[in-house]
């Protein structure tokens, strides 16, 4: 095929990619220049299905007018202004539509510009919540084995990816929990997995560790996306909430993915039926359009921070774009359309379809494992000897170059499309896929 010439490819030395090999990308770059519904334009104008929402961000697709011109509105009455000590309606009207979906009781809503922002607020929310009710000696924070939350340095200290945290010096006295993910009892699985709620227990291990007065939460992925798609045992998240609650430690889920209708529920705590104390949002928050995210608290977290005299911050922690006008805009239309194309719930009526169609892959040369939930799938695969993460990397470009979006960890392809997939979106992903696994060798 005669590749259609590149048009305005710009120089690419100056931007440094984030989680990005940049020599091995300027040497060979994969560019979009446009974005409509269910895929992108490359610069070499091919249409490119979204395997991966972007980045899980993307729930109602892409080039959503309605979002588009409440961000076109905003930004021509209030482009900006403080949300210290000032306020503007906008921003109060966002976190009241988010609090009406947010599960009962768990409705006070933090804003930040993004996942990680959430990520370090949540944790910083929880530290002064257990000093604020008398529990000063809590500020220990206790994350999971292939947990990611983002890069704050909140985050990787809590977060589990050896590679996020190798060069950084991280705070004291965090400590992580097991993994759930065990290939010799749960291959193939879709849905949760049988085997595993016993590693909840490891909670329990580490309050004898630690004792339980020097932890004040506990963090998780409800499903574990950025690590490889790990889908938490039958009665793991019970289990771990029930541990939590004994021992005075609060539970925060990262639904930073899970959120905003990738489950089939608006969030992983609807889906789960289990009830964190924080729960982290950022990504379908937005629809991925302006950056943003949102810490849902518990009413108990909240109100026990509102105390003193009522001329004091109660928490000195905030963003200057905590609740930005043009973000609570584009946040505010978004809803609209999630509850206009019942989305939210979407997932659930096509999780079928997805489970078959992705459970179809199996038997594919090097596929040693597939695992689905809501409108998220993984694939695992053999590494090469010596190369972990070549083989999916070479997928991942033999995808692109035939029109697929997908995303690779190690030699884990996440699949996560916008909840607006129709089945022939999925059987033409399945199948692109299907020929880039058995050519890749
Ligand atoms: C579970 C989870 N938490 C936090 C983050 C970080 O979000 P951001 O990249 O917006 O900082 C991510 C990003 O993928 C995530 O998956």
């Amino acid at each position: 095929m005669n590749a259609p010439s590149r048009t305005n490819r710009p120089s690419l030395e100056s931007f440094w990619m984030p989680f990005t090999a940049n020599r091995q990308f300027k040497a060979a770059p994969r560019m979009f220049v446009a974005a409509e519904g269910m895929h992108y334009t490359s610069d070499d104008g091919r249409q490119v299905i979204d395997g991966t929402a972007g980045l899980w961000c993307v729930n109602a697709g892409h080039g959503r007018r309605q979002i588009v011109e409440a961000v076109e509105r905003q930004l021509s009455t209030l482009d900006f202004a403080p949300t210290f000590q000032l306020g503007h309606p906008i921003a109060f009207d966002f976190a009241e539509r988010l609090a009406a979906i947010a599960p009962a009781g768990i409705d006070r809503v933090f804003f930040t510009g993004s996942g990680s922002e959430s990520v370090d607020t949540a944790l910083k929310i929880a530290i002064a919540y257990q000093r604020a009710i008398g529990q000063g000696t809590r500020t220990r924070v206790i994350g999971r084995e292939r947990g990611y939350h983002g890069v704050g340095f909140g985050g990787i200290s809590v977060g589990g990816l050896v590679n996020n945290r190798r060069v950084f010096p991280l705070l004291p006295g965090a400590d992580h929990i097991r993994h759930t993910h065990d290939l010799a009892k749960n291959a193939f699985v879709k849905g949760q997995p049988e085997h595993g709620a016993d590693l909840a227990d490891d909670l329990e291990r580490l309050v004898q560790l630690h004792g339980a007065e020097t932890i004040a939460a506990v963090i998780v992925e409800p499903v574990a996306g950025s690590t490889g798609v790990l889908v938490p045992p039958k009665g793991y998240l019970e289990r771990l909430r029930d541990i939590a609650t004994r021992h005075g430690i609060l539970l925060i889920f990262d639904e930073v993915i899970t959120g905003f209708g990738r489950l089939g529920a608006p969030f992983a705590t609807d889906f789960f039926g289990v009830k964190p104390d924080l729960f982290t949002t950022a990504k379908g928050l937005t629809n991925g359009t302006i950056p943003m995210g949102a810490v849902f608290a518990s009413r108990k977290v909240h109100d026990g921070l509102m105390t003193g005299p009522e001329s004091a911050i109660e928490l000195f922690h905030g963003y200057t774009y905590s609740g930005h006008p043009v973000a609570c805009a584009a946040g505010i239309a978004t809803l609209d359309v999630y509850a206009d194309e019942g989305l939210l719930t979407r997932a659930a009526s096509i999780q079928a379809y997805w489970d078959e169609a992705i459970h179809g892959l199996k038997g594919t040369k090097n596929v040693i494992d597939i695992r689905t939930i809501g409108l998220i799938a993984g694939i695992e695969l053999e590494s090469r000897p010596g190369a972990v993460g070549a083989r999916a990397y070479d997928v991942f470009v033999d995808c692109f170059e035939r029109g697929l979006l997908i995303r690779v960890t190690g030699d884990i392809i996440a699949l996560s499309p916008p909840l607006i997939a129709e089945t022939s979106h999925i059987d033409a992903m399945v199948s692109i896929l299907s020929d880039a696994l058995a050519r890749a060798n």
